[in-house]
């Protein structure tokens, strides 16, 4: 049973002003593409790029989630700082993730390259960052899932006692 980390980050959906649709989306898909079945820790923090940090490591050093996938905070706005978040945090930069989600994307909304989101390693663990729309989340995770799970097979190679 892969364990995964989600983390909503978005002020106004930290704060109940709107209910968080990303989050759900997110699980809804990785349940119905990912074989064997994943139990899901979640949370949903406003934009502050301490509290982020924090809850990356937590999931990934604290939880052992091989998979952290946030949404939200990706953009330019001055609030938005998921990527940076990140990469305080991860040890290896994937931007192929982010690099594939804009380019496929744009070809259908000229405004996905206004997400600079990122992926990276830490220890075990895989952090994806995906922009915080609903309809972003379903254009651009199922075409992460082949990668996504070469990465974890790279970083939880199989005679590690805990993959
Ligand atoms: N990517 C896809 N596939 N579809 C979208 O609608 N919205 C873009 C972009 N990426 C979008 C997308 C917009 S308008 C913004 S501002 C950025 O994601 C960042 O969004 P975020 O700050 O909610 O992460």
């Amino acid at each position: 049973m892969l364990r995964i980390g989600r983390l909503t980050l978005s002020d106004r959906a930290s704060a109940g002003i709107y209910e968080d649709l990303s989050g759900p989306e997110i699980e809804r898909i990785i349940r119905e593409l990912l074989p064997g079945g994943c139990d899901f820790s979640s949370r949903i923090l406003p934009d502050d790029p301490e509290k982020i940090s924090a809850a990356l490591i937590e999931f990934c050093d604290r939880e052992g989630c091989p998979l952290v996938i946030t949404t939200g905070g990706t953009g330019p706005s001055a609030r938005d700082q998921t990527p940076e978040a990140t990469r305080a945090v991860i040890e290896k930069e994937l931007p192929g993730f982010g690099e594939a989600m804009r380019l496929r994307s744009f070809e259908k909304v000229p405004t996905a390259i206004l997400s600079r989101a990122t992926a990276g390693v830490r220890g075990k663990s895989l952090i994806i960052n995906l922009p915080g729309n609903p309809r972003a989340i379903g254009e651009c995770l199922p075409m992460l899932i082949p990668a996504i799970l070469e990465c974890l097979r790279h970083i939880r190679p199989a005679d590690s006692p805990d993959t």
